[in-house]
């Protein structure tokens, strides 16, 4: 089985605090920290950019960092994700038309890759590349901001990838938190992307343990 991992979002922090904050979730158990870069066209709504993660990692050195590009063209910026510092490049596929090629790039920036799809893309579209890839990661809102009602309907997306790939790795994004979490487990997903569950609680460690017990 794939092991379960839990990736607060930090798009719903104190962003005034960005350092303090990633270093508040590594301190709370995070298991990674999945950044959320919007560009305001491929979303409704503009974050940060590999300038903000660049200074970002050296209060978090030993840290996985996951950015999400929730932008169009996301080929455009895997260089500069690498000279940040990032791990693993998770881009949409509903974002560039030449996924394979995307791909290759990210993996020879020597990063792990992730590819993405929003609520109302069919599941079976990122299927000729799941083996190329390390982790899919199936939204479960329309992206663009945080603190969003969670979509059950899309955990048959996650079940129709845990049967087919025991080992892959299945994010989900959007929504979760302690009340929706076990309907994620149920379905098979093990990277756990969570925001405000995590963010708006005093004692953010126990609502990762609470995660991670569901999933575990
Ligand atoms: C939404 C982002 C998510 C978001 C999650 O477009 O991709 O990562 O920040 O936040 P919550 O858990 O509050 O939905
Ligand atoms: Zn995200």
């Amino acid at each position: 089985m794939a092991v379960c991992k839990i990736g607060p979002s930090i798009l719903n922090s104190d962003l005034a605090n960005l350092g303090a904050e990633c270093q508040r979730m590594v301190s709370s158990g995070a298991d990674y920290l999945h950044l959320d870069v919007m560009d305001g066209h491929f979303v409704p709504n503009i974050t940060f950019g590999h300038p903000v993660v660049k200074a970002l990692r050296p209060c978090v050195p030993n840290a996985m960092l996951d950015v999400h590009m929730m932008v169009q063209n996301p080929e455009k910026w895997v260089e500069e994700m690498q000279d940040a510092g990032v791990n693993h490049y998770t881009f949409h596929i509903e974002a560039i038309e030449d996924v394979g090629g995307c791909i290759r790039k990210i993996r020879e920036a020597g990063m792990q890759v992730g590819i993405g799809i929003k609520p109302l893309t069919n599941v079976d579209v990122v299927l000729p590349f799941v083996d190329l890839v390390d982790t899919v990661l199936v939204m479960t809102v329309e992206p663009g901001f945080g603190g969003q009602k969670f979509m059950d309907d899309m955990m048959p997306k996650v079940r129709y990838l845990r049967q087919r790939y025991p080992k892959l790795d299945i994010e989900v994004d959007g929504g979760v938190g302690p009340s929706t979490i076990q309907a994620c487990a149920e379905a098979g997903a093990n990277m756990i992307v969570s925001g405000s569950a995590i963010m708006k609680s005093d004692v953010p460690r126990e609502v990762i343990n609470v995660l991670k017990g569901a999933v575990e």
